[in-house]
């Protein structure tokens, strides 16, 4: 089916929107500009969607505080009820979620209604989390004295939000938010609205009051300049590149708003020479190819040492043999098309500097003969820690390979790095596991595993990975203020 007749189908579904939400209601661009919407694996036009700015966005926000002054007082339990309720209806609407996915971003449509179950999760969690925002009672230092803590709403949260997970990184912001009585403005990457627009629909179904949850989308740096400067916005959490990342945490210094950011990483997957081969090719597998490589938390740099890695690389080079690349509708399908030009332009670039400096192509390693973003699922071998491809994130499906000699090697080249989202270890040895995992400096650890994500773990990372975590029962606590009350003159 193509673009156009999916377009429809979803449209009299009701879930293809090609409006921005505010206050509850559908709205054009006040200007009427918009944007279009592609298929990344066509290149077809799905739909237009407004191009809105910094009008809009003050209008959403505004919108978000009035709701704000209700929703937080509604009881927890209503809360929790409510989103419950939400994520019924994305569960039961999985597949033209998945389809939307897959129209919008490329991912493959079991991957992408995998998203729509990872991504409903976090709705589910935090509907259960919202019953638990407990305070505290400190015992008093002064006998006439009763000294507690409450935890109470943050207020109105901008939450910027990329393509790579069009449902799944709104929900895992949304969730927590509006559990604990906040009210939200998102704005969805201009490249993948489509989902963004059919989950506030839901919310809308659910019963989530209008203005509890806004989305506008359009020209990116107005929408991102309104949410820094309104006094109104007590949080952004984003999750995206560092770069942009960087841009928001000085913004936000000006009204001195809480601040959550996802940002980039450099995952390293180390394949040390006691690791089950067959174990770390389908976990480097899972960590590097999910999204065709186009995650956060994807394997950067593939470092194994030296007893293992002719063997490895060859096992491995066997496995992304396998990967089916096509359009992300077509059966079998388990890689997608990048998600545009310049997504291509920087994959190929990186293959050229590594190519230029040394490293060797084992698989792949061109555009792929479908032409459009299709990539040619690639294995480089020979890489070495000063290439581009080890300093920054491809994300993209290419996994160079890196050598090394003893642990201490490992872990050096492993935290050689300004990144720290995610790394990844393969090892039978449970004392090395142990020690490799402390000595690493990154947000999370996968040991034996290349797929960690999970709505009840805490994902974030350190050093310029990050700030604050997502999901789990951390993740309510950024969305939190903590106020600490003295009751003075209890003796009386
Ligand atoms: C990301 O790429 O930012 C998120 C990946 C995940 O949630 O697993």
């Amino acid at each position: 089916m193509d673009a156009q007749s999916l377009a429809a189908r979803l449209k009299t579904s009701g879930l293809l929107r090609s409006q921005g939400l505010i206050g509850g209601k559908w709205v054009d661009a006040y200007d009427g500009k918009t944007v279009k919407v592609h298929n990344p694996a066509t290149g077809e036009v799905i739909t237009e969607v407004p191009c809105m700015g910094s009008r809009e966005t003050k209008d959403a926000i505004s919108s978000a505080n009035d709701a704000f002054q209700s929703w937080s007082k509604v009881t927890a339990a209503e809360r929790s009820r409510h989103l419950r309720k939400w994520y019924d209806l994305l569960i039961s609407h999985k597949e033209e979620l998945g389809q939307l996915i897959t129209l919008e971003q490329g991912k493959p449509l079991k991957e992408a209604i995998g998203e729509v179950g990872y991504g409903a999760s976090f709705i589910e969690f935090f509907s259960e989390e919202a019953k638990r925002v407990y305070g505290d009672i400190i015992p008093a230092p002064l006998a006439d004295r009763r000294l507690f803590v409450l935890k109470q709403p943050v207020g109105v949260v901008g939450a910027i939000t990329p393509w790579n997970f069009p449902l799944a990184m709104i929900t895992r912001k949304v969730g927590p938010a509006l559990a604990c009585g906040c009210t939200v403005v998102i704005k969805p990457s201009e490249l993948t609205p489509l989902t963004a627009l059919a989950a506030a629909e839901l919310s809308l179904q659910a019963g989530i009051p209008p203005g509890a949850v806004n989305v506008v989308m359009g020209k990116a740096s107005d929408i991102g300049d309104s949410l820094l400067e309104s006094s109104q916005v007590r949080k952004i959490t984003f999750t995206g590149s560092t770069a942009v990342g960087k841009k928001l945490m000085a913004g936000a210094a000006a009204t001195v708003k809480k601040l959550s950011l996802e940002l980039g990483g450099n995952a390293p997957c180390i394949v040390f020479d006691d690791a089950d081969v067959d174990v770390a090719v389908k976990g480097t597998l899972a960590a590097k190819f999910r999204n065709s490589g186009q995650t956060c938390v994807c394997a950067n740099r593939v470092i194994v040492q030296e007893g293992i890695y002719e063997r490895f690389a060859t096992a491995f080079s066997k496995a992304v043999q396998n990967l089916q690349v096509g359009d992300g509708f077509s059966e079998g399908i388990t890689q997608g098309p990048l998600i545009n030009e310049a997504a291509l332009h920087k994959v190929e670039s990186f293959v050229e500097d590594a190519i230029s400096k040394g490293a060797k192509i084992l698989l792949g390693g061109r555009r792929h003969s479908l032409g459009r973003t299709f990539y040619e699922p690639t294995v480089m071998g020979d890489v070495k820690s000063d290439m581009l491809i080890s300093r920054e994130e491809v994300f993209g499906p290419v996994a160079p390979l890196l050598r090394f000699r003893t642990e201490e090697e490992a872990i050096h080249m492993a935290n050689d790095t300004n990144a720290g989202l995610a790394a990844y270890i393969f090892t039978s040895n449970v004392q090395r596991t142990w020690r490799v995992t402390e000595a690493l400096e990154y947000g999370l650890v996968g040991v034996n595993e290349g797929i960690v994500s999970t709505e009840v773990a805490p994902f974030g990372g350190v050093k310029q990975s990050g700030l604050g975590r997502e999901g789990s029962k951390y993740g309510i606590d950024e969305y939190l203020e903590l106020k600490y009350v003295c009751l003075g003159n209890m003796e009386h």
